[in-house]
């Protein structure tokens, strides 16, 4: 799927993962997500509750990637289900958004976070995700695309203080 700027999003394959871990690190140290660096980052970067993840590519390297995770004992699950009767299964998480700094402002996060929410529709799922309430690039993102905040919850982190986050829901799976 060409994207403005040749960008091209595929699935990410595990010969990705160093990459995408690297990737990760320069966001942490830049912009502080993840906010804690793990010990496992490809554990962390793959998620335990990984159903799917893809990288965005240019000129034959790696600049983005996003997962979507089951929300089935999601922390966050009881906001999301305040504002919404879904049951689990009928939700995807949207998670580990990130863009490589030397690729930003050119729609590579849109169009990661466009995929994924086709990914979810595709399985008629809503999707859902936490934020950090001041990160304000991904929240710009995240409600110039239409998502919407409802509510926030505190993330406990294993070895780390816990985590505020701000929950949002994004645009339903087209009826039918
Ligand atoms: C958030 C992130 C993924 C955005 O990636 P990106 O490729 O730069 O995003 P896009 O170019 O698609 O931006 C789309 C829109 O988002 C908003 N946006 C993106 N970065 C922004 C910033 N730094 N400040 C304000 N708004 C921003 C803008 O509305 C932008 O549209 P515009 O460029 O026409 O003004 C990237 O900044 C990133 O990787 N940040 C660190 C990791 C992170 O925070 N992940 C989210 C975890 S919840």
């Amino acid at each position: 799927m060409p994207y403005g700027r040749d960008v091209l999003i595929r699935v990410r394959s595990e010969s990705d993962v160093p990459a995408c871990v690297a990737m990760m690190r320069r966001t942490h140290e830049l912009d502080g997500y993840p906010r804690y660096w793990r010990s496992d980052p490809a554990a962390f970067l793959r998620g335990r509750a990984e159903t799917a993840a893809y990288v965005a590519v240019r000129d034959g390297g790696l600049v983005g990637h996003v997962a979507l995770h089951s929300a089935e004992g999601d922390p966050a699950l009881p906001v999301v289900q305040r504002a919404t009767d879904r049951p689990a299964e009928q939700l995807a998480v949207v998670a580990r958004l990130l863009v490589s700094p030397t690729a930003r402002r050119g729609g590579v996060g849109q169009a990661l976070l466009d995929r994924a929410v086709q990914h979810a529709h595709a399985r008629d799922q809503l999707p859902v995700l936490n934020v950090l309430p001041e990160d304000v690039a991904p929240r710009t993102l995240y409600e110039r695309a239409g998502w919407r905040p409802v509510g926030e919850v505190t993330l406990p982190i294993e070895g780390h203080d816990p985590l505020l986050v701000r929950v949002y829901l994004g645009p339903p799976p087209p009826a039918g």
